[in-house]
């Protein structure tokens, strides 16, 4: 498999359209460190007029030697060259104080940008994080977070050079205007061309983040720990090491190409720059033979223009480098302006307590963003207060779906779900998310103390070991907490020092302490046991129904041992319930379930 990179036709007008980009940014710039923004600006207005004012002083020391042929130095040289050090060495102290404000500021933007990514990525919806080309977005956005250090010091010295080539250009103008418009014309080639593969960079990076991300995962599955053992066994470590070669032979081939092309034009433009600025060189040092202008002036025009040619140059080259830049920024504030649609409404109501009605689907259909495959269809379901209810079906029913669209990690594609007689839509989200204790079969293991893999579940109770303990004991998690020699504040995982691993059933009962840490109304347990023995499991269950005794619980298994005991087994087919009853009235009516029942028990028997 390969990829191809369309031509991108770029326009000016999409060159232009991406500088609506900088207010926003500069606007995060100014957030991330104010009093460090205004003194850079500071520093730079007083650091920009020294050439210029070094140029002047230079003109008045030669014209003064040229007037001047005797061997004593005048009072007036004196002051002079008294001036023009001290402005040196201001300019030296300038610079060195404009590099110190500049590195500040780049880390707190750094900051500022990480912090406002993060914030904003956890207020997106779930959808948005199952969508791949969210994830190119997301991925372009977080590099942006790091790598447009690069735009703000072209701005610092965008603002730099610029006030520098006003003061060196009045001087250039007020001796010869059209001097400097051939200087001006000698530069535009040299700006288009910048600026257009500045263009190109873009759309070749924009192009080949697919790419990219594959790259990394591919490098993330070659060394974490978590993918080695099949890596090696089914010997998968050449065919990704090849395909790791490929694809970055092929990212790189695509970027030298363009380097290339760069450097031919970039060179002929400057050639040509360099011609305006010396066409103009030996127009003044002719003029000086003549002796139309003083050597005085020669070398303040000529050390003007070769000022402001470099300078304008520079403006040039800055303005398409942070156009680029700009146009690099478009997904990071893309990113920034995506708004979750599941959140509350305003005046939402508060989600109730106690839960008096339960939940009512009616007529809810459902499929994901992206796929028009309906995973509930039409789907008629109640929970009623204080009942365990038992989901089961075979793979790909819909039973995780179901719970999703529950919690409110979705809503309904048509049909609406009513909670104690309300929209579920109609209540706060985050608080109906404190009354809903999920884990999912696909629960977090976070590389962290065993305290926080318990904590999770109330973090603001993550201090309060004697909850941790209660819950821990509930799951059956103490007995591993008692073996750590540093209890509740021993690390999990591998990932980092002194962390221990533990197998798949004790993660498990980690997970499970958060749900009962958790003083939620609804506990929701997806296969919550598979990597449980059958002691563990049938441990856990029975003392699950004990302590979620009173509240509602849905339970998703796929073992029926431990799905009998349910008030309520419902039966997820092709999006709709297909059937429902107790354990004992479903095998009575010897329908689906009686017979995936016997099934199982056969392979015991
Ligand atoms: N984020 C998603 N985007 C698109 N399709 C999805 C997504 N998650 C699940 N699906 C699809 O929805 C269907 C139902 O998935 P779901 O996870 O609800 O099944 P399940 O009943 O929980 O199965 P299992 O018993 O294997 O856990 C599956 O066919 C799956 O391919
Ligand atoms: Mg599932």
């Amino acid at each position: 498999m390969s990829f191809a990179v369309p031509a991108r036709k770029t326009s000016w007008n999409q060159r232009l359209a991406a500088l609506r980009n900088v207010p926003p940014v500069l606007r995060l710039v100014w957030d991330a460190a104010p009093a460090v923004v205004a003194s850079g600006i500071a520093l730079r207005l007083v650091s920009a007029l020294i050439p210029v004012a070094m140029l002047t002083i230079s003109k008045f020391i030669i014209d003064l030697i040229n007037a001047k042929h005797s061997s004593t130095i005048p009072a007036q040289m004196w002051w002079l060259l008294g001036a023009e050090f001290l402005l040196a060495a201001a300019n030296q102290l300038l610079g060195r104080t404009i590099d110190y404000t500049d590195a500040r500021l780049a880390d707190e933007f750094t900051r500022e940008v990480s912090l406002r990514l993060i914030q904003h990525a956890t207020r997106l919806d779930l959808a948005s994080f199952e969508d791949p080309s969210f994830h190119d977005v997301l991925e372009r956005a977080r590099q942006q977070a790091t790598d447009r250090i690069g735009m703000l010091n072209a701005m610092g010295r965008l603002l730099l050079q610029s006030i520098t080539l006003i003061s060196l250009s009045v001087a250039v103008v007020f001796y010869s205007p059209w001097l400097f418009s051939l200087l001006v014309v000698c530069v535009v080639p040299a700006f288009m061309g910048e600026s257009h593969f500045a263009f190109l960079g873009y759309s070749l990076a924009h192009e080949i983040t697919p790419v990219r991300r594959e790259v990394d995962y591919l490098r993330l599955i070659g060394t974490s720990k978590e993918n080695a053992k099949e890596v090696k066994l089914f010997g998968l470590g050449a065919h990704l090491h090849d395909r790791y070669a490929l694809l970055t032979g092929q990212i790189i081939g695509k970027n030298i190409k363009l380097t290339r092309r760069r450097l031919v034009w970039g060179s002929l433009f400057a050639v040509i720059g360099s011609i305006g600025y010396y066409g103009s060189y030996v127009f003044l040092v002719w003029q000086a033979l003549q002796g139309r202008i003083s050597i005085g002036t020669l070398i303040l025009l000529t050390g003007a223009i070769a000022g402001s040619s470099t300078q304008l140059q520079g403006v040039f080259s800055l303005f398409s480098h942070i156009s680029d830049q700009a146009l690099h920024l478009t997904d990071l504030i893309a990113f920034l302006k995506v708004q979750p649609n599941i959140r509350s409404r305003p005046n939402a109501i508060p989600a109730p307590r106690p839960i008096r009605d339960g939940f009512d689907f009616r007529d809810v259909s459902f499929h994901y963003p992206g796929s028009s495959r309906l995973i509930l269809n039409d789907l008629n379901f109640r929970l009623h207060p204080g009942e365990h209810v038992a989901l089961v079906g075979e793979n790909g029913q819909g039973k995780t779906t179901l719970v999703k669209l529950l919690a409110r990690l979705y809503d309904p594609t048509s049909g609406v779900i009513y909670l104690d007689g309300n929209d579920l839509r109609d209540y706060n989200v985050e608080e109906l998310h404190k009354e809903i204790g999920v884990i999912f079969q696909d629960f977090v293991r976070y590389d962290m103390p065993a305290r926080m893999n318990i904590g999770v579940g109330k973090i603001d109770g993550v201090d309060d070991d004697e909850a941790l303990w209660i819950a821990a004991k509930k799951s059956g998690a103490d007995s591993l907490l008692r073996r750590f020699s540093s209890g509740l504040d021993q690390m999990l995982g591998r990932r980092f020092e002194g962390g221990v691993d533990l197998s798949g059933g004790e993660w498990q009962k980690f997970a499970l302490a958060r749900a009962y840490l958790r003083d939620a109304q609804v506990l929701i347990l997806d296969e919550p046991t598979a990597a449980l023995d059958a002691v563990a499991e049938s441990e856990v269950f029975a003392r699950f129904a004990d302590l979620s005794r009173g509240k509602m619980a849905l339970l998703i298994s796929h073992r029926f041992s431990t799905v009998r005991k349910s008030d309520r087994i419902v039966v997820l087919e092709d999006g709709q319930i297909y059937e429902e009853g107790t354990h004992d009235q479903l095998v009575a009516h010897g329908g689906r379930y009686a017979s995936l029942f016997e099934l199982q028990a056969a392979s015991y028997r």
